[in-house]
């Protein structure tokens, strides 16, 4: 008999199809108020699970999935489990690592692009027909070639956005990090250093450390401040690694130059959130890994995944071995 497991995420028909082959699907498109009670009684039978990053599964819901073997998320970020629950009951969860570092580092590079270059507060300039003179002065950007970008998580997107600071605009490479990265020292000439110092000296400082206990609000009002007044903050992690309010205050006061912001404290961001307001806030809907072709080889790991998992292989891409 096919293992049953549910979907909850939309997925391409050919990767559907690959899922349906194996295992008994049942598909919900996320879960919200009006499925949730459909929801819960395929738990109480389901032996899988695979959606996406935006659908929390927390303890409490997986409680009432006693037949439980495996989960895969379409993600690389983990933080919509619990994975010390997981792992006490012996749950592998399986996410993407790998197949999103490029696309999400160009679109880190990005946000460091825009908020440097002002791009977006002046594109709307354009756009709404204030350009009527030459910009001036107070509307210049800041450059970003040969500037010291500093990377708090030197993990495989840590790396990469690294490699084109390094690369492509020659700027000086810095992170700090739970260890050593001996191959960002020796490719990109990379210096290791602790966070405090990093915050002081950096003029671009990107947050990259996945959210974790230890990382949960690491960065808040007492660590904008000792950053330069002329430093531009990027954030491509998750939203609770900083005290979102005070990054608003530290970009208010002219604390910080400007903030870059791929993901938020509560997502979607309310439209009513002050950092909609802030002209130096370029803000993304959480895209870093969000092209036609990465988001497919995501869900095609996330399918591979699962079917190595329910069949006992948990080899690759265990995020709780
Ligand atoms: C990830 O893969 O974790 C991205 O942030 C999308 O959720």
């Amino acid at each position: 008999m096919k293992k049953k497991v549910i979907l909850y995420r939309d997925i391409p028909a050919q990767e559907r199809q690959r899922l349906d082959d194996q295992f008994d699907v049942t598909f919900f498109d996320g879960m919200n108020e009006s499925n949730k009670d459909a929801f819960v009684i395929a738990l109480s039978e389901t032996e899988g699970l695979i959606g996406s990053n935006s659908t929390s599964m927390p303890p409490t819901l997986l409680d009432l999935a006693p037949r439980l073997q495996a989960a895969s998320t379409i993600s690389v970020g983990t933080d919509k489990f619990d994975l010390t629950y997981l792992s006490q009951r012996g749950i592998p969860l399986m996410h993407t690592p790998g197949v999103l570092n490029e696309t999400t580092a160009d679109t880190l590079f990005t946000l460091i692009m825009c908020t440097a270059r002002r791009a977006i507060e002046l594109s709307n300039m354009v756009r709404e027909g204030r350009w009527t003179s030459n910009i001036g002065e107070s509307l210049y950007g800041t450059d970003v070639h040969g500037k010291t970008l500093g990377i708090i998580g030197m993990g495989r997107i840590g790396y990469a956005i690294a490699k084109r600071g390094h690369f492509g605009f020659d700027m000086k490479i810095q992170y700090s990090n739970r260890h050593r990265k001996p191959d960002a020292e020796q490719d990109l000439n990379a210096t290791f250093m602790d966070m405090e110092e990093l915050l002081k000296t950096s003029d671009f400082v990107c947050v990259m450390t996945p959210l974790t206990s230890q990382t949960e609000r690491l960065i808040g009002a007492k660590e904008f401040a000792m950053m330069k007044k002329s430093a531009i903050f990027i954030n491509g992690s998750r939203g609770k690694v900083i005290d979102e309010a005070a990054l608003v205050e530290a970009l208010s006061n002219g604390t910080i130059r400007a903030a870059g912001l791929d993901v938020f404290e509560v997502e979607p961001l309310p439209a009513s959130s002050p950092l909609c307001k802030l002209d130096n806030a370029v803000l993304f809907p959480h895209i870093g890994s969000a092209t036609t072709e990465t988001r497919l080889k995501m869900i095609t790991c996330a399918v591979d995944n699962l079917i190595n998992a329910l069949n006992g292989d948990i080899s690759q891409n265990c995020a709780n071995k």
